[in-house]
């Protein structure tokens, strides 16, 4: 029979487990999530396994990341469905905790790194506030794991970047691993936010990464101001389409760029409204060789 999955609520109780494992010297992979879990998650919870004895896999809906109520509301809650999946894809631990049991002396947040301006652009820009309470529970959640591994996505292209940067900067001992974005067979980049789509805004998303691939062809073509003119004007062009931004940027800074041909690291990255529903996505357009991010083990 099957191994059954631990669900575990308090820290307490998620230390004691894992300080089993770790005692018989086991590697720990965690993926930090906030639920609706979907293949991108479990392609994150392949790879932790292929590198780690035991995965643990966290949801948490961290009410601190929202800069608005209306979208922490609205944001999907499906944990039966989401412990069925892990179960059925081999983590080990569900970790549930409680606001409470997340900030124990309150929501204030007290880590302080310096991002140097990695949060400034994009989702920093247009969501005040979003990135400090990321940092705030990424933190917080590896206090309480202490994982050998931690497993994120590059779809929150910006986000695991600043994650990188705080574990650097606070010489923490846990790796990241970044694992590239998981795409419906229509192009879509998988999303919890995507079961909230219409199915007419379903059926358009897939534009998002057809315009991506589109500039990636044209990156030399144009100057960077007439590649994201180009990029807005065709994601607007879609009935309840607005575009928040499109971004080329330097994968390093996460700044602006002047031009594609200099650009060692080039990225680009887009926000865009379908409906209420809000996307992201990006496409990484040049990576230099010696860009060690991406280590996880490719998985067949
Ligand atoms: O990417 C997410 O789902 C969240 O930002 C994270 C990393 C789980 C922190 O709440």
């Amino acid at each position: 029979m099957a191994r059954k999955i631990k669900v575990i609520e308090t820290t307490k109780e998620l230390q004691a487990e894992l300080a089993k494992h770790k005692a018989k010297g086991k590697k720990i992979g965690f993926l930090p999530t906030m639920g609706a879990l979907h293949e991108g998650h479990m392609t994150l919870i392949k790879h932790s396994n292929a590198e780690n004895d035991i995965t643990v896999c966290s949801i948490f809906v961290n009410p601190t990341q929202f800069n608005d109520k209306g979208d922490l509301d609205k944001y999907p809650r499906t944990l039966e469905a989401d412990t069925k999946l892990l179960q059925k894809n081999k983590a080990h631990i569900a970790f549930v905790p409680s606001v409470k049991e997340v900030y124990p002396s309150g929501k204030k947040k007290s880590v302080k790194v310096d991002l140097e301006g990695l949060d400034d652009e994009m989702e920093g820009a247009f969501r005040p506030g979003h990135f400090a309470g990321v940092v705030q529970v990424v933190h917080r959640l590896i206090e309480m794991v202490t994982p050998d591994s931690l497993y994120m996505g590059q779809k929150d292209f910006q986000q695991f970047t600043i994650i990188s940067k705080m574990l650097d900067n606070l010489k923490m001992a846990t790796k990241i691993r970044v694992v590239p974005i998981v795409r419906a067979e229509n192009g879509l980049a998988l999303s919890s936010r995507n079961v909230r789509l219409t199915k007419e805004h379903k059926a358009t998303a897939p534009i998002i990464h057809k315009v991506l691939k589109a500039v990636n062809r044209k990156k030399y073509q144009l100057t960077v101001k007439e590649l994201e003119a180009y990029a807005l004007k065709r994601l607007a062009k879609h009935e309840g389409f607005k575009p928040e931004y499109f971004m080329l940027a330097d994968g390093y800074t996460l700044k602006p760029i002047k031009s594609t041909k200099k650009t060692k690291y080039l990225i680009a990255c887009t926000a865009v409204w379908a409906g209420d529903v809000r996307l992201i996505d990006n496409m990484i357009y040049k990576k230099p060789r010696t860009l060690k991010i991406f280590t996880a083990k490719e998985i067949s």
